[in-house]
């Protein structure tokens, strides 16, 4: 199983903070908030992993991770992301260093207090398809920010739908995703949304529609750090006071 973290992008909504440097470089209390990320792709075991950032400080992250090893890595690459064309185009950067593995993928600005080894042990003990991470969120506002499921009478996935003015459900879609080998098969065939970008959500509902996305619901704490500065602040208060990423 391979790792990716998504750390492109342009952080707009935490400017001005973001002009002056890359928003996955902001400290989350003692540390830099990519290696939240970092840490629970290594704590759910997954040691090989590929950062894709872009943007005008993307040398920083070599100064930060380096080989790796410190962060208990065993191999760091690298991919450059040439303009924030959106989540799924990232990811297509890594195909060749996914190289018809499966992939669990996390956007660096999301932060979770339990580790997602039992995650990645479901997705391993899937035979096929996607999966992904859920989290219960009450607040409708908050919801309208996020990717957020609708379900059938069976708790079945009908769709997700991106920042939705009528949220279908409680639950939030968040930033981690666990992808068969044939992703990058799909990635190509999906459409500029919009705002420009190749959608996560997009590419996650063409797994739902060949009903082969499975999902689960995370316990604990979950925050986007980059949604925000209320969020980012949010995810700094949580993380001074409790440890992250744990079993
Ligand atoms: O955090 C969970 C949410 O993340 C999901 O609920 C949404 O479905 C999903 O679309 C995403 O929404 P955001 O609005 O938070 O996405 P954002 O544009 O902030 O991008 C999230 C991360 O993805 C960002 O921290 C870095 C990476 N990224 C983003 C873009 C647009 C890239 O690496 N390249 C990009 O071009």
């Amino acid at each position: 199983m391979k790792g990716v973290v998504l750390a492109g992008g342009t952080g707009s909504r935490l400017y001005p903070l973001t002009r002056i440097t890359n928003k996955h470089l902001l400290p989350i209390h003692d540390r830099p908030m990519i290696s939240f990320a970092i840490e629970a792709l290594v704590r759910g075991g997954v040691t090989e992993v590929m950062l894709v950032t872009g943007g005008t400080h993307a040398g920083e992250f070599l100064r930060l991770l380096g080989n790796g090893h410190e962060h208990g890595v065993d191999r760091l690459l690298y991919a450059y992301q040439e303009r924030p064309g959106g989540i799924a185009e990232a990811l297509g950067l890594a195909e060749r260093f996914v190289d018809g593995d499966r992939v669990v993928v996390m956007l660096a600005d999301n932060v979770v207090e339990r580790s997602i080894r039992p995650f990645v042990a479901n997705f391993q003990r899937q035979p096929a398809g996607a999966r992904i991470l859920l989290t219960r969120i009450e607040e409708r506002e908050h919801l309208r920010h996020l990717g957020v499921p609708e379900f059938d009478g069976d708790n079945k996935l009908l769709r997700i739908i991106e920042k939705p003015e009528d949220p279908a459900s409680s639950f939030g879609v968040t930033g981690i995703y666990f992808y068969p080998p044939d992703v990058f098969k799909v990635i190509p065939t999906l459409k500029p949304s919009g705002r420009g970008e190749l959608e996560i959500s997009d590419l996650n509902n063409y797994f739902v529609e060949l009903g082969c996305m499975h999902y689960d619901v995370l316990d604990g704490f979950w925050g986007d750090a980059g949604e925000s500065i209320d969020a980012y602040y949010a995810v700094n208060d949580f993380v001074r006071s409790h440890n992250v990423n744990r079993d």
